[in-house]
């Protein structure tokens, strides 16, 4: 049990990774809070797991959701150790996209590390992308807060390192999530991705699960302030 006595919040825990992310969390020992915007996928998750997880609607382009979601975690299970600022947004328009792939991320960053230095440390994880590490030639409002994300990472590692409080992201490549549906719907853009993929096919929410898990554990406790890849080699071109 590589979590126990540990307690989680993971914002967009209703599906894709960041479900996966809660699914591995609790097999690990961890109790958890899903800060959800779709009530019925987060509530469906927490009951999945059960008496170890709690969900709670949360819209995170909205502080005071974030602050109210770290506030039920910590009334639920008494702390907060781990800080996985997940929820995202593809295909949005510029506000959308920075309020909650950025914005977001930053309310989730500032509170949850004020509690931990608070209580002796933790770890935060944030999801960027590949897209935080280079551009594609569109997808604005994306590749910029995702940008924007690593930045926070580096920013607030710095920042909150001497307190105890480890803050790392990971930018994963081409996951299969609903996120990417569209992508896979289209044989011809499907294959394309397939082929700069140097492990020639995506990825699942479990794998880049597994990373958070590293993240969020002691093993790596003296990880802060990187961008974790987990890419299939996409990026190694
Ligand atoms: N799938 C990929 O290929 C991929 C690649 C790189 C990075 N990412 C990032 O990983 C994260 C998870 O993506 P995914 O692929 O699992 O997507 P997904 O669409 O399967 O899940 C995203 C979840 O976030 C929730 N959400 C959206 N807006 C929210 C808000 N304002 N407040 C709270 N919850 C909200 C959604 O309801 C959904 O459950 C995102 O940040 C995404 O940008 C995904």
């Amino acid at each position: 049990m590589r979590l126990k006595d540990k307690v989680a919040l993971i914002t967009g825990g209703g599906s894709g990774i960041g479900r996966a992310i809660a699914r591995e969390f609790a097999g690990e020992g961890a109790k958890l809070l899903i800060a959800e915007l779709d009530e019925s996928s987060g509530q469906a998750v927490a009951d999945e797991i059960g008496e170890a997880a709690r969900f709670q609607r949360c819209d995170t382009s909205q502080e005071s959701d974030v602050e109210a979601a770290i506030a039920a975690t910590i009334d639920a299970f008494g702390q907060l150790d781990i800080m996985v600022n997940n929820a995202g947004v593809a295909r949005q328009d510029w506000d959308t996209t920075l309020a909650v792939n950025l914005s977001g991320v930053y309310y989730g960053c500032k509170h949850a590390a004020e509690r931990m230095a608070a209580h002796g440390g933790g770890s935060i994880i944030n999801l960027s992308s590949i897209l935080g590490l280079v551009g594609i030639g569109g997808e604005d409002p994306y590749v910029a807060a995702k940008h924007g994300v690593v930045g926070l990472t580096r920013n607030f590692a710095i920042a909150f390192g001497g307190r105890g409080v480890r803050v790392n992201c990971i930018n994963p490549g081409w996951i299969e999530t609903p996120m990417t549906d569209p992508i896979r719907e289209s044989e011809s853009i499907q294959q394309q991705v397939v082929t700069q993929t140097p492990l020639g096919r995506f990825g699942t929410p479990e794998e880049v699960a597994k990373v958070a898990l590293f993240l969020a554990s002691d093993e790596s406790s003296f990880v802060t302030g990187a961008p974790l890849i987990v890419d299939g080699g996409w990026t190694a071109h």
